[in-house]
């Protein structure tokens, strides 16, 4: 059994070129199953919102959301790094309710490391949380929570000041002690150029291949939704979707042709039990456990005359 990861880890990991494997995990389940195929970084991300709960964006998770799935998914991957994400509105409002909100998520949640939304705006408060030991992961360019702001879901810093603006976002972060920073929808020469100029690792989705790791998400690159939309960013790995789909149909197509349950999956009784009910002959179960009361009575009495 591999053992969890630090952030320590983490920043050796870009010094020494290996690439960091993260990916997003929501429940028990998942979980498992990401720390056995060998994941270096489990995200709780507020993706939740979308790929789980069925919101159209990931605005309306709240901290009791995370909570929750941040608890079954430390329940799942005991020696998995994990790191979740603060929703909405939980930080960027003063720095003792982001603190607040930021002990709750590692105190219940039972995360390892937070990671929140934002730049310049956010450092100081990336500052109070790592002052108060606190692992933080920034996360810049596409922020998903701003989705509004950004006019919808377009790639970043294809223009000069946007650029600029990045790249000064992240060193920023790095000094206000960010042990790592999510690169989201960000052109992959910018990418590149950023994840250069840090000493902390660089984790890209949708970014390019110049990111000192990649993170995607569990039902993207398992096609574990329904409609499945296509995304450039993603590769995806296999076809969950379908597979349960078709197992949901052979299963109710079963039931309703009288095919399942079939005799393997069925428990018997003695048909004495079942003429009972009819008014027959039959051992109720009052008589069968005064016979075995009986029986054991019978054995202790020859036990204690065999040793006596
Ligand atoms: O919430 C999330 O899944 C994320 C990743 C897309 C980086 O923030």
């Amino acid at each position: 059994m591999r053992k969890r990861l630090t952030i320590t880890n983490l920043k050796k990991m870009k010094q020494d070129n290996n690439p960091i494997s993260m990916l997003t995990a929501y429940d028990y389940p998942s979980a498992v199953l990401a720390e056995e195929a060998g994941l270096d970084v489990i995200l709780v991300g507020d993706s939740l919102g979308n790929v789980v709960l069925g919101y159209d964006t990931t605005i309306p998770v709240t901290l009791e959301d995370m909570i929750y799935h941040t608890r079954a998914v430390a329940r799942g991957a005991k020696n998995t790094f994990i790191v979740t994400d603060m929703p909405f509105m939980t930080y960027g409002i003063g720095r003792e309710s982001t603190l607040r909100n930021a002990a709750r998520l590692m105190q219940e949640g039972g995360a390892q490391a937070l990671k929140l939304e934002g730049g310049t705006e956010i450092a100081s408060e990336v500052e109070a949380l790592v002052k108060a030991g606190i692992p933080v992961m920034g996360h810049i360019g596409l922020t998903p929570q701003s989705v509004h702001q950004l006019g919808g879901y377009r790639v970043q810093g294809k223009l000069d000041k946007e650029a600029q603006k990045l790249m000064d976002d992240a060193k920023a972060l790095e000094a206000a002690g960010a042990f790592a920073i999510v690169l989201e929808l960000v052109t992959e020469p910018l990418a590149e150029a950023i994840s250069k100029e840090l000493s902390i690792p660089t984790i890209g989705i949708g970014a390019g291949r110049g990111c000192d790791g990649q993170v995607l998400v569990y039902h993207d690159i398992l096609q574990y939704s329904s409609p499945y939309i296509d995304k450039k960013m993603v590769k995806t790995y296999a076809d969950i979707g379908t597979t349960i789909r078709n197992a949901i149909s052979s299963y109710v197509n079963e039931v309703k042709g009288g095919v399942f349950p079939a005799e393997e999956h069925s428990f018997g009784a003695k048909p004495a039990a079942i003429n009972h009910l009819y008014g027959g002959a039959g051992e109720t179960s009052d008589q069968s456990s005064g016979n075995q009361a009986t029986r054991e009575e019978s054995q202790k009495r020859d036990f204690v005359s065999n040793h006596s």
